[in-house]
């Protein structure tokens, strides 16, 4: 894989790419050919790595702000993209939110609109609006198309959390969701998974491994391997999905932890 470029010619649209994951999913993915479609609600985010991104490759890259909680403005922005790129050949679900620490039933009714709004609907929106045009893809074989949904450790059976409530419940629905699509969208070749990381430095965590370790230490989690993610990391996991080794897995959702949810109560 290494010194192959298999996503030239081949566009990538990710979520969430002015920021944490996203930026660094850009970076690998440029690292293979690939030109880029960036989404954030955040401009400058988005400037910032597609600066980041030019330094290194050359490639075509297309900012596409929206929130993508609103359809209206996926609509719109759906209709930009497909005037400046000619494929949608990877949709990486990656944009969240976390929502703050609050038992499920103990949240706020905007918490829980909003997070399940960016989570789970921003996903669906995004889904919704490019799938077609990746099911038209017939050139691309034997795959035409694949979607990446970042998920979290919080929203499977092992790591579900009631300290993070709406948004344990927000990423199961996303592992449900990647489910339903690789059964919905497998006749037409197009894969689809979930990343499940852990615990990552990223600016949804300020930054600050001391709210990380604090977060650990208040629920007692051990880590086999004992460090902090890196968000390296999980792009190179997302760069395995986008690549042809992974053409016959869809519907699975891997679990990037450090080993933190088969130690929960072990260690
Ligand atoms: N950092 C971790 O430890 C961790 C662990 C598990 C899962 N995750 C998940 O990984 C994904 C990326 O998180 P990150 O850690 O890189 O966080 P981050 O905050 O660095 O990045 C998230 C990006 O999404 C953007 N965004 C937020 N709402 C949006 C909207 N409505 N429309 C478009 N863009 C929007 C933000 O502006 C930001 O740039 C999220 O889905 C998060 O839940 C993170």
């Amino acid at each position: 894989m290494e010194n192959d470029n298999f996503l030239k010619g081949k566009v990538a649209f990710i979520t969430g790419s002015g920021s944490g994951f996203g930026r660094e999913m850009a970076l690998v993915f440029a690292s293979k050919g690939a030109n880029l479609v960036l989404n954030d609600i955040n401009m400058i985010g988005l400037e910032e790595t597609r600066d980041l991104v030019l330094k290194e490759y050359k490639v075509d890259i297309y900012l596409a702000q929206a929130d993508i909680s609103e359809a209206s403005q996926v609509k719109e922005m759906r209709k930009k993209v497909l005037d400046h790129v000619d494929n949608i050949f990877l949709i990486v679900n990656n944009a969240g939110i976390d929502g703050g620490l609050y038992k499920s039933l103990a949240a706020p009714i905007d918490v829980y609109d909003k997070v399940m709004a960016v989570n789970v609907k921003g996903a669906w929106n995004i889904t919704k609006a490019f799938f077609r045009k990746m099911k038209g893809q017939r050139d691309f074989k034997p795959i035409r198309g694949k979607i990446i949904n970042i998920a979290s450790c919080a929203g499977t059976d092992c790591g579900i959390n009631p300290y993070l409530g709406i948004y344990s419940a927000s990423k199961a629905t996303i592992i449900a969701f990647t489910k339903i699509w690789a059964l919905e969208l497998g006749s037409s070749n197009i894969t689809v998974n979930a990343i499940s990381p852990g615990l990552f430095l990223t600016p949804i965590y300020k930054n600050d491994p001391t709210t990380i370790r604090m977060f650990m230490d208040a629920r007692g989690v051990k880590l086999p391997i004992d460090r902090i993610g890196k968000s390296k990391e999980v792009a190179d996991i997302a760069l395995f999905l986008a690549s042809p080794a992974s053409d016959y897995i869809t519907g699975q959702n891997i679990i990037i932890d450090g080993g933190m949810t088969v130690s929960i109560n072990k260690m």
